[in-house]
This record gives structure tokens, sequence and C-alpha cells, in this order.
């Protein structure tokens, strides 16, 4: 994935390879949608692979929409699916109706099967989304292990979206966190009056990387990581 978003081989000094399970974390506006999306629409074309978006934030044409505007093109191997598909499972299925993990995991099996070896990433936008759906009873964390197992198990790159800020210069250390093989932090600082962008990888099993934050711009060329920040933790 060190090739997909221009300087990101500034953090990542050695590659990322799937299976893995990722956390993307970040607050409002911090581009967590534009990363996973370009990240995939880049590594998608290069590799003639194919690979599903899950948005339970809005529907597939308005993140279609959304991506073209901020310029990040992609193929036909990027298939986007929203909350229809998973409420079209719901109607024929057998599990719980507040099972909406299960519901996601089949959705992923049936498209693993339809599409064999060449379906190789996954991204999930939001963590947060498909928690609200969830009942309470449900145990997550039992019900989180199982499923990265799987995904991994399926040899899927997934990267999961999560909304979220560090506290007090503290990295997110969540049940997710833990389960995952990296967390990537997007955020946003704040200096006189200005506000950067920035990306930094607290967390990437197998892989030699950087803790620095590093600014995040978007520039023609789509998303760009550019030199670490000094001055921030
Ligand atoms: N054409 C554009 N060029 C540059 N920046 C843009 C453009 N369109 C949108 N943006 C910026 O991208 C931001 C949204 O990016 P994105 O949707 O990837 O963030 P996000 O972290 O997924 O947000 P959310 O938390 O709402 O899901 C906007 O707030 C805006 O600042
Ligand atoms: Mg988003």
């Amino acid at each position: 994935m060190r090739d997909t978003v221009s300087g990101l081989e500034k953090i990542l000094r050695n590659d990322v390879d799937a299976p893995k399970v990722v956390l993307v974390i970040g607050p409002p506006g911090s581009m967590k949608t534009s990363f996973c999306f370009s990240v995939m629409s880049r590594h998608l074309s290069g590799a003639g692979e194919i690979g599903m978006y899950l948005t339970l934030e809005e529907t597939s044409a308005s993140h279609a929409k959304n991506m073209k505007s901020i310029g990040i093109d992609y193929g036909k191997n990027l298939f986007i699916s929203d909350f229809t598909d998973i409420r079209e499972l719901e109607l024929v299925g057998d599990e719980s109706p507040t099972d909406y993990i299960s519901l996601i995991e089949r959705l992923v099996r049936n498209f693993k099967q339809k599409h064999g070896k060449a379906f190789t990433m996954l991204t999930i936008d939001s963590l947060g989304a498909l928690y609200s759906l969830m009942d309470d009873g449900i145990s997550l964390r039992k019900s989180m292990y199982h499923f990265f197992k799987n995904l991994r198990e399926m040899g899927l790159f997934t990267m999961l979206i999560m909304e979220g800020s560090i506290a007090d210069g503290k990295f997110y250390s969540g049940t997710e966190a833990f389960l995952s093989d990296g967390v990537i932090y997007l955020g946003m600082d704040s200096n006189r009056g200005k506000i950067t962008r920035f990306v930094q990888v607290g967390k990437m099993r197998a892989c030699d990387h950087s803790m620095e934050r590093h600014a995040l711009e978007v520039g023609r060329g789509g998303l760009q990581v550019l030199g670490p920040m000094l001055g921030n933790s």
C-alpha cells in the first residue's frame, strides 16, 4: 500500500502486505473516507485486483459524487456498496435482525465467492455507524475478534474507518486497536488560526514505520503526504 498515496513511503519503510485489518481513525473532515478510497483505487487499478468499499454513512451514489468532486478517480474494479445491500441480505437471511457484523461478513463472503482471489481489499466506513445499528446486548469484543479473524482468513487487506481523536496526546487504545494489525491516525492541527491535516501511523505489524506526524495535503494529483511536522509530538 505504500505506493498508493504519494509520499506515504516516507512513513512506511517497507510495504504492508495482506492479510491485514487496519483501523483508520480521525475526527470529522480529517480525510478518512478520501484516504481509504484513494488507497484502494490506486492499489486496485495498479494490481488489476478487485475491492469493495462499504459505506454505512451515506448512499453509494453520494459517496461516488464526493470522491469525484475531490478528484479521486476509480475504475470498475472498485465496487461501492451501501446499506441497501445489507438490507437485501437481512430480508433473506436467518441471522438475528441486529447482528450487522454477521450480515456484513456474509456480504463480504458472497463477494469473495464471486470474485475469488482477485478480491483483495475492503473498506468499511464506518465502525461508528455499524455500532449504532447493533443491539447493546451483543458482545462487541467477541464479535470483532471473530470478524477480524475471518477477514484475515479471506486474505483481505481491510481498512476500518472510525471516528475519534487523540486525547491528551494519547494514542487510541480501544479494543479495536488491540485486535487490529495497524492503526493509522488522520488528524488536524491548529496553529495560528491555520489548520493543517496530518497522518500518523501508531501501529503496523510487520512494518518498519515512522511514528511521526506527517502533513497531508489534497493536491491536483489527489492526496499527498509531505514531510514530518516539526514541533509537534
Ligand atoms: N475538492 C476538494 N478539494 C480539496 N479538499 C476538499 C475537496 N472537497 C472536500 N474537501 C475537503 O475534504 C473534507 C472531507 O473529506 P472526507 O470526507 O474524506 O473526510 P472524513 O474524515 O471522511 O469526514 P467525515 O468524518 O465527515 O466522514 C472536507 O471537509 C473538505 O475540507
Ligand atoms: Mg467520511
